[in-house]
């Protein structure tokens, strides 16, 4: 539980959780994913209502369905994502299900469809952030946020599915358009960006430069598709070099700071692609040169929400691809720890030590 911005996570055991209601699930949680989103939120940089309990991506077994639901029976393993895809919104209509205008009030309401939790402890009202909250041992969350699995699939690697694999896999697949051939760099390879590779290599990319802080996220990168791996200090003259000072044909951040961000940029070749995957901080400003930094240069800057993914149609793509061997996640899980052990993972992740941690209940 996060009871005040820059506190240490509590673990409450007076938390009740409701039945469902219509169109909605109960899971009990086998395991959740700890992303760089939570540290945000954790940290007051992406705004939350509090107390909540954290945690955005995870997997478990449905054991309760509420009205209305057909498609998940108790029993099932499912993943669970933070972008709940209504189906009937503006949006949704438009095969743009990322963008359910449903779930922004969810999201932002740490709530469910209606913007109400499900979640109860009689210290306070509490709050499921991003809709979801998967750092509990059991939750309620939009049928249209779970997704069924195989059962036999490791609940560690399926935790990772509803945030880190959509958005990295679809940032490439779905939000940009990579050619075979293409030069691809990826700024920032943590748990979302090793992904962004892996979509990467799917897409045929032939050279994927993978970009970041820690030597050894970049053995990491090349493990699972990178054929280059450079220090975010040289890396600017390293996709040049790479590339008869052209720039790369598509750039990745997958961080969210405005230095990287403009790093992304300078890497982009004329008539490239810049996809800003990470979420920057409210105040987080770029400076563009409006002739040379993009009409002349006709790049396309391109924002990136869950990786432009519907996950309905694409977190059984993922596990298709994962079970091919063509998606390699049991690499992405650096550590399974216990819910008591949560804030040490918070700080793994946040000195950059980590692929994933995942909570395991
Ligand atoms: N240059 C290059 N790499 C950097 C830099 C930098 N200046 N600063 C940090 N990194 C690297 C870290 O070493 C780490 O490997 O960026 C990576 C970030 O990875 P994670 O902390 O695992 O974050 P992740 O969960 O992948 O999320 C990345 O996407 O969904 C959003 O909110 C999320 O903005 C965050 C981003
Ligand atoms: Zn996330
Ligand atoms: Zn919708």
């Amino acid at each position: 539980m996060l009871t005040a911005v820059g506190a240490p996570l509590e673990i409450w055991d007076d938390v009740e959780v409701d039945e469902p209601r219509a169109g909605e699930v109960r899971v009990r949680m086998a395991a959740a994913g700890v992303c760089h989103s939570d540290l945000a939120m954790a940290g007051g940089v992406i705004p939350a209502p509090l107390p909540a309990v954290l945690g955005h991506e995870g997997a478990g077994h449905v054991d309760a369905v509420g009205p209305g639901v057909d498609h998940l029976a108790a029993g099932d393993l499912v993943a669970v994502s933070w972008v709940a895809q209504c189906g009937q919104c503006f949006y949704c209509r438009r095969a743009q299900p990322h963008l359910c205008e449903q779930a922004v009030v969810a999201m932002a309401s740490g709530g469910l469809l209606d913007g109400s939790s499900r979640l109860r402890s009689p210290r306070s009202h509490l709050f499921q952030a991003l809709g979801a909250g998967t750092f509990a041992e059991a939750i309620v969350v939009p049928a249209v946020a779970a997704v069924k699995l195989p059962p036999d699939i490791d609940p560690a690697v399926a935790a990772m599915l509803g945030c880190a694999v959509v958005t990295g896999v679809g940032a490439a697949l779905n939000t940009a358009s990579i050619r075979a051939g293409d030069t691809v760099a990826v700024v920032g390879c943590g748990g979302v960006g090793l992904n962004v590779v892996q979509g990467a290599r799917i897409a045929g990319a032939a050279r994927i430069v993978a970009v970041d802080v820690h030597p050894d996220k970049l053995v990491l990168a090349e493990a699972v598709g990178a054929t280059d791996g450079v220090l975010a200090a040289d890396a600017l003259g390293a996709v040049m070099d790479l590339t008869a000072q052209k720039g790369a044909d598509v750039v990745f951040e997958v961080i969210g700071h405005a230095a990287t961000i403009e790093q992304s940029l300078a890497m982009t070749r004329r008539g490239g692609q810049t996809v800003l995957v990470g979420i920057p901080a409210m105040d987080v400003m770029v400076e563009i040169p409006a002739m040379v930094g993009i009409v002349l240069a006709e790049k396309t800057i391109k924002g990136c929400w869950l990786g432009s993914s519907d996950i309905h149609r694409d977190v059984p793509r993922l596990v298709g691809w994962y079970r091919q061997g063509e998606l390699r996640l049991d690499d992405l899980v650096s550590r399974r720890v216990g819910l008591e052990d949560v804030n040490a993972a918070f700080a793994a992740t946040e000195a950059g030590a980590v692929a994933r941690s995942v909570i395991v209940f």
